[in-house]
């Protein structure tokens, strides 16, 4: 009998869509297929007026939570289609749904993707609601990612950083001694505030490559002034969202400069800031020297890339294509992972990232 096929799916912070993969552990890792579905417009629009406080929140909440269900079971069945699988070829999927909040310091956080829609849906086992008793626990519910990291990527001849960057930036460290902890934690914006920038002057969803941030010129005393906000400066465990980063903070540090910057120099800085949080995080941890990877859509950011590579002298930097797994697919497959823990009995939330009080069995199951 072939190994259990699990899904993973994933909609993060950037709502560029749902990426679904299905994927096999045993006897080792393989990435059997994959897919990307597209979020409807309306739900787009649904998710984005629920970000921030507003009206009627409960209701609205509800639609979106039965939408996105039903958008996440059409991702699962497009995904089986294309790898040719049945649904009784899969064990469990495993998804993260789409953070409306995260509030860790109120300990709440909230997804919505509706599971009993995504199992009534597909009929498939579907595991959910991961972050919630890591929060219960004390934790921060983020990041998650970082047991698979380590399950997967750690080695035990070299250091290694996985830096994770979609909406958010969070980094893992895997130390090769195999008793030292692993860490991991947000390292606050990714690609949110570039892609607000270039939404707002110039109409696109993102900076393709970086190549509008790559024709601008750092601003110093605009870097310095977000730099200095007291999430950089926190030591972890510590998560963050687009409650902190999103345009309005962009506008409140413009506020604060004694002239008025042109738009081109502010994208080129708010890519620094990214890069420069990511690189400082990563320097402080003193290692000997380590292997850097990036993963999530921002490692397609040429610009960046190059930023992160030249603020980070004598680590090698790349992509986690050199580790056997493309970059776009990895919070995915960690949501497949988490699935397989929960159903082992297995902890999926690392203490020493999150901060909570032990390891905890996450998620809740929704069965056939
Ligand atoms: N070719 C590219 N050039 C520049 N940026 C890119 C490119 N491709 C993708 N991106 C960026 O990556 C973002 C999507 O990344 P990703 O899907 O990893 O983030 P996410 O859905 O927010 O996930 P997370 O849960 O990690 O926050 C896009 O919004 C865009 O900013
Ligand atoms: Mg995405």
């Amino acid at each position: 009998m072939p190994a259990p096929v699990y899904i993973g799916l994933m909609s993060g912070t950037s709502l560029d869509g749902i990426d679904a993969v299905a994927v096999r552990f045993d006897p080792q890792f393989q990435l059997i297929g994959c897919h990307s579905e597209q979020l409807p417009e309306f739900l787009n629009q649904q998710i984005r007026s629920l970000l921030a406080p507003g009206d009627n929140e409960i209701d609205r909440l509800g639609i979106l939570d039965l939408e996105l269900g039903k958008a996440f079971a059409t991702a699962t069945n497009n995904l089986l289609a294309t790898c040719h699988l049945d649904k009784s070829d899969v064990h469990a999927i495993g998804s993260h749904g789409q953070t409306i909040r995260h509030r860790p310091e109120h300990n709440f956080t909230l997804q919505s993707g509706d599971p009993n829609t995504i199992t009534e849906h597909t009929g498939i086992m579907t595991v959910a609601d991961f972050r919630r008793r890591d929060m219960a626990a004390g934790g921060q519910g983020a990041p998650l990612v970082p047991a698979f990291h380590n399950a997967l990527f750690r080695s035990s001849k070299t250091n290694r950083v996985i830096v994770n960057i979609g909406g958010m930036a969070n980094l893992t460290i895997l130390p090769a001694d195999p008793q030292a902890d692993v860490l991991g934690y947000d390292t606050g914006p990714g690609n949110v505030l570039l892609d607000s920038w270039i939404k707002e002057h110039q109409q696109l969803n993102y900076d393709k490559n970086g190549d509008w941030a790559a024709q601008g010129t750092i601003i110093p005393q605009l870097l310095e002034q977000m730099l200095s906000l007291p999430f950089f400066h926190e030591a972890p465990p510590k998560s963050t969202g687009r409650e902190q980063f999103n345009l309005l903070w962009i506008q409140r540090m413009l506020t604060l400069l004694d002239q008025a910057p042109n738009n081109t120099d502010i994208q080129t800085t708010l890519a620094e800031l990214t890069a420069t949080s990511i690189a400082l995080a990563i320097k402080s941890h003193n290692l000997d020297k380590a292997e850097v990877y990036l993963c999530g859509g921002g490692s397609h950011n040429q610009y960046l890339l190059q930023r992160i590579q030249a603020l980070l002298p004598g680590f090698t930097v790349g992509t986690t294509t050199e580790l056997d797994l493309h970059p776009d697919w990895v919070e995915a497959v960690a949501f497949a992972w988490l699935a397989k823990q929960t159903l082992d009995n297995m902890p999926g939330n690392m203490p020493a990232v999150t901060g909570a009080s032990g390891y905890r069995i996450l998620g809740s199951v929704y069965p056939v």
